[in-house]
């Protein structure tokens, strides 16, 4: 497995994190939300990169104690390398310095790679959230204990 440099987004990786937005997700993350996250927001922004090209990027908050991931995404053509792995390995540890003892996260129902993904880490089914997403999509909220399965 090639190993990706992983760092902090900062105001310039805009452009990529746009990017990967609109090849990942049908309805992409507003670039103003990002731009105002990347400029001094409380979630933190993961990149991981090869050869200065970002090839995805996590996102995590905190809730009432527990770790929120907030959104994770890798461009079509370095999936399967390991790269949201890595990225949800530095997670782990950034929510265990946060004292949580669970992460959890939204993901759609409809999405089955991302489903396997996630459950290959630990994380189990705890609800569903009826019409979620802008389309009119439930949500699964699935949830794990840490340390993560890595
Ligand atoms: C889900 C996603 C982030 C996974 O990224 P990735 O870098 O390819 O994941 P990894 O390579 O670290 O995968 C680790 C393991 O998870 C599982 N996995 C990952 N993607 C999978 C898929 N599409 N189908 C089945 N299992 C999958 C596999 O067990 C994989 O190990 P393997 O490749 O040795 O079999 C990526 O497919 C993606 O960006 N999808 C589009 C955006 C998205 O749906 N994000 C999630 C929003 S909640």
């Amino acid at each position: 497995m090639q190993i990706a440099d992983l760092d902090f987004c900062v105001p310039g990786d805009l452009k990529s994190l746009m990017e990967i937005e609109k090849a990942c997700f049908a309805v992409p993350w507003e670039k103003d939300l990002i731009a105002a996250d990347l400029a001094g927001g409380n979630s933190v922004y993961l990149k991981a990169s090869f050869k200065n090209v970002v090839a995805g990027y996590g996102v995590l908050g905190q809730n009432e104690g527990a770790a929120h991931l907030m959104n994770m995404a890798v461009l079509p053509e370095y999936r399967r390398r390991g790269v949201a792995s890595q990225i949800m390995a530095a997670f782990g540890v950034l929510a265990g310095e946060w004292l949580c003892r669970r992460m959890y996260l939204e993901v759609r129902a409809s999405n089955a790679g991302a489903r396997k993904f996630y459950a290959a880490l630990g994380f189990v089914y705890s609800s569903r959230i009826k019409g979620y997403y802008g389309d009119g999509e439930d949500a699964l909220t699935l949830i794990a204990r840490l340390p993560l399965k890595l």
